[in-house]
Order: C-alpha cells, then structure tokens, then sequence
C-alpha cells in the first residue's frame, strides 16, 4: 500500500459552552482546530503542547471514541467515518490505545490473562490452550513472567499495570498505537523500560506510534516527528532532530526552553513561555500565541498565520519565523494576439 498509514486532515472538534438561553448563539470550546498530519507505518509521531492544547482530543478523535466538527481520519486511505459496522469493527482491530492510567482502563474483575485475551475473543474464539499460549506469550513480550496471568490488576505495580495495557493493545498485532501519556505516571526508571519495550516492539513488529506526552525528555528520545500544538492547532511539525536542534516557531523554542535539559552541555534558550494559555471559548485574534509572544508584531494581531512548508521538511505558523510567500499572479497569456506594425 503506497501513502501514509494514517492521514488526518483538517480534523475540528467544538465542543458546545453554556446554554445559549435567550436565542444567543451557544459560544464553542475550540477543542482541537483544523489539524492535518500524516503517520507512515513504524513511525513515531509526538504530539506535544501545554495542557488544554487538544491533545486527548485529537487521539480520542482519531479513535473515533467522539466525532468529529469537522475533518477526516483515513487509515490506508479509507475514511473512518463512512465505515459500517463490520468494517469498522475490522479497523478497530489495527488501532488501539493506551491511556496515562491503566488502572482505571483495566477491568479489576479480571486476570491479567483474561485482560489479554478479551480484545482477541471479539474477533475469533479461542481454545482454553490458545487463551493460555497467547496471554504468556504477551507477558514475555512486555517483560513480565507468565506466572502473573492470574493476578488481578489490583495485585500489580503501577509499572507491571502499564505493561499490562500494553500487551492487551499488542495482543491484536495492531498497526499503530495511540498512546496518551503512556508513560507520564510512572517513575523515571520504569518510564525508561517501557519507554525502551516501546521502541523494541516497534521495530520487531513495525507499529506506528501517535504519542502524546508533555515530557519533552521523552519525545526526543522516541519520536521520528514531532507536532507542536497550541490552543488546538498544530504551530509547528518537524522532523524531532530538526525541532530540537533548531525550533523554528516561538512557542516551540519556549516549550524546548522550559524543558529540564538533562544534558549540562546542552544551551538553554531564551526564556520559558511566559503567561496563562488562553481559552479556548474565546482564542485571541489572529495568532492565537500572540499575547504571550515575544517576536508578535502588528500583523499577528490581526492575521492568523498559515502553516509554511520549509526547505528541511517542517511546517510553521510564524509571520515572522516562516512568511508566506505571496507568489504574484501570473500576468494573463495573450493567446492569439497579433502585433500590428512589427
Ligand atoms: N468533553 C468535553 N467537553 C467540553 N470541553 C472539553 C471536553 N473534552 C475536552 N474539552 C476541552 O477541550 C480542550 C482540550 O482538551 P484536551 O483534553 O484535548 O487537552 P490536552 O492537551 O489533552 O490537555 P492535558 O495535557 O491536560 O491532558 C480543553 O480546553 C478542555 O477543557
Ligand atoms: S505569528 Fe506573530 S505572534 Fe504568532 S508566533 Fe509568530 S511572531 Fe509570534
Ligand atoms: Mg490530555
């Protein structure tokens, strides 16, 4: 199959605030705002941002889990949106999440086994055997010892927990798994573990990764490319060396900042972002960042920038940092003119 595996494009989601009593018109949170991006098989895709930004959104929306204002999610190129139920339910079986909490996405009443097994049994029957075979194999493959196949998730670490998630989401050899804060709760030695499990399964198997954290520390260990949001909109999206050696929009260079720099070699840059990020109900005028920015100029509060490709593979929205180009109309072609005297 040639294109992306995932593709989302222009994906809105609003959410409706307040009654609208009076036949005013309701006001809308502007959860997630026209965000397009691409994830090719065994990439891995960060999305990073202050929290509100729309990152939960975005994954929930790429599950389907809401629908969406506005936008499409393809996967092989096919719309998810316009599938019935059959077809959805095979999709489902390629994408699957694993959420910041496991304790609250794992059923207490069952065995780690039974965990397992469960999203296999809603697609094919197994044999007492098969359920066996296949939820040791799965422990092994997260780090765990079979012999915990029959513990309760209450009878398991914080870290033993997330690895139980993860081995329900391999357990139906998934294409691309969506992570929110997969790692997030967990110590820093634990984090690395199951951060390493990660990047290990994904080149055994060859799963795409749409990975949301706040820990910048993380994605620049693990993320092929990474999307920078802001007040739901994608500001910037770059290859991950390119956007931590050189972040080209000014709130990336802020988030990069305020980041703990566990390398004393490595420069800190300008000052962290500064100021509240604003609501989403009534996002500023043109450059929604532009309140809090240092470089904002007229033309930012006025204008809402357009995301530019540059010439190493990034998009950004920067009027200053990355100005469109305005490519002048071509003149119209005289066709048929006969020149009278020459
Ligand atoms: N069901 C909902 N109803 C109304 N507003 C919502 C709903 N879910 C999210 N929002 C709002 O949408 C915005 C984006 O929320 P989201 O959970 O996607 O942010 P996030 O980037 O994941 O934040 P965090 O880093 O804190 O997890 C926030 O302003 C949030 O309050
Ligand atoms: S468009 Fe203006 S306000 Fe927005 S990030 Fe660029 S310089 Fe700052
Ligand atoms: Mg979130």
């Amino acid at each position: 199959m040639n294109g992306p595996l995932l593709k989302v494009e222009n994906l809105t989601k609003h959410y409706p605030f307040g009654s609208g009593l009076f036949k005013k018109a309701i006001p809308v949170i502007r959860a997630v705002e026209d965000v397009s991006f691409t994830v090719d098989a065994g990439e891995t895709l960060c999305i990073v941002g202050e929290s509100g930004c729309g990152k939960s959104t975005v994954a929930r929306l790429l599950m389907r889990l809401i629908e969406p204002t506005a936008g499409r999610v393809l996967i092989d190129g096919t719309d998810i949106a316009g599938l019935k139920k059959d077809a959805l339910h095979a999709w489902r079986r390629r994408m699957q999440m694993v959420f910041q909490d496991p304790y609250s996405s794992l059923n207490p009443r069952l065995t780690a086994g039974q965990i397992i097994t469960e999203p296999v049994e809603n697609y094919e029957s197994l044999s007492r055997k098969q359920r066996q075979a296949l939820a040791a194999d799965l422990l092994r493959k997260v780090g765990m010892s079979p012999e915990m196949i029959h513990r309760l998730p209450s009878e398991l670490s914080g870290g033993q927990r997330q690895r139980l998630g993860i081995a329900r989401a391999l357990a139906l050899q998934p294409s691309l798994i969506i992570a929110d804060e997969a790692v997030s709760a967990l110590d820093v030695s634990v984090q690395a573990q199951i951060l390493n499990l990660l990047l290990d399964l994904q080149q055994q198997m060859g799963i795409a990764f749409v990975f949301i954290s706040h820990d910048l520390g993380v994605v620049e260990h693990i993320a092929h490319r990474v999307a920078v949001m802001y007040l739901g909109r994608i500001v910037e999206l770059a290859p991950s060396q390119a956007l931590f050696a050189k972040p080209v929009h000014p709130y990336t260079e802020a988030l990069i900042a305020a980041a703990p720099v566990p390398d004393p070699t490595r420069v800190r840059l300008e000052a962290p972002v500064e100021g509240e990020v604003p609501s989403p109900i009534n996002p500023p005028s043109g450059c929604a960042f532009h309140p809090r920015c240092p470089l904002a100029v007229e033309r930012c509060r006025v204008e809402a920038p357009p995301l530019v490709p540059m010439a190493d593979g990034r998009v950004v929205a920067c009027h200053v940092r990355a100005p469109a180009t305005v490519i002048p109309p071509k003149p119209p072609v005289a066709a048929n003119v006969s020149f009278i005297g020459t």
